[in-house]
């Protein structure tokens, strides 16, 4: 259906009348403070995974902390304790809470690993930092993810436990201790699978 070309003279009028009476006749009242207003945290956690299907994945937040915020997870109740045990694998909305009942709110995933694969990445985030972990990303490789790590489960081998062609962490670092070679080994031979 074709619109009416111009709106007559007398709607416009009544448009304009209808605006004025609603935006002047408002009374003057404060609104009160919204006390949350700017209130934003980045919430800072470190969490460590549910390994061997033991639901024993763990959440411990670094920021905020302090006498006047609580914490909860998903819709359970809001504790003081800034750590949560215990937990199986799964997506969690943890809140933070201040004083003033200002919430903030982050999503953390606790990933199910097999136990094998949970030493291997305790050797990564413990030897192959700063260069690969973080924000490190030498030779185009950043080993943060999961994803990452699988993918390249066979020159993470090759350089960390056969150091070829170059040893990992790379000198004049030292190579890694027997035990941590047997780690990487044990979960290769397994099948370099995340569950393994
Ligand atoms: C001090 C820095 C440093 C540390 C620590 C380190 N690397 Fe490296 N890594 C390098 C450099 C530099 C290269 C590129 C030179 C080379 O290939 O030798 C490299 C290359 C690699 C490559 C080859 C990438 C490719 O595309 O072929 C792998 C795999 C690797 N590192 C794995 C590891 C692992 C696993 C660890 C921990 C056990 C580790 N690195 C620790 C510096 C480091």
């Amino acid at each position: 259906m074709r619109k009416t070309r111009y709106a007559t003279t007398a709607s416009l009028q009544l448009m304009l009348l209808s605006f004025f009476i609603t935006t002047c006749s408002k009374k003057d009242t404060a609104a009160p403070p919204d006390l949350c207003l700017g209130v934003n945290y980045t919430i800072d956690y470190f969490k460590t995974e549910s390994v061997g299907g033991a639901n024993n994945g763990t959440i411990a937040i670094n920021y905020p902390i302090g006498d006047t915020i609580s914490y909860k997870l998903n819709n359970g109740t809001f504790q003081a304790s800034r750590n949560f045990t215990n937990l199986a694998p799964g997506n969690y909305i943890l809140t933070v809470k201040n004083q003033n009942n200002c919430t903030d709110t982050i999503t953390i995933a606790i990933f199910a690993y097999g136990p094998k694969y949970a030493l291997v990445r305790s050797v990564i985030s413990g030897y192959c930092g700063p260069c690969h972990y973080n924000g490190g990303n030498t030779a185009g490789k950043n080993f943060n993810t999961d994803s990452s790590v699988l993918f390249n489960w066979d020159i993470i081998k090759a350089r960390a436990v056969d150091n070829v062609p170059t040893q990992m962490p790379a000198a004049p670092n030292a190579p890694l201790t027997a035990i941590d070679k047997q780690k990487i080994t044990d979960w290769v031979n397994a099948g370099h699978r995340i569950l393994d």
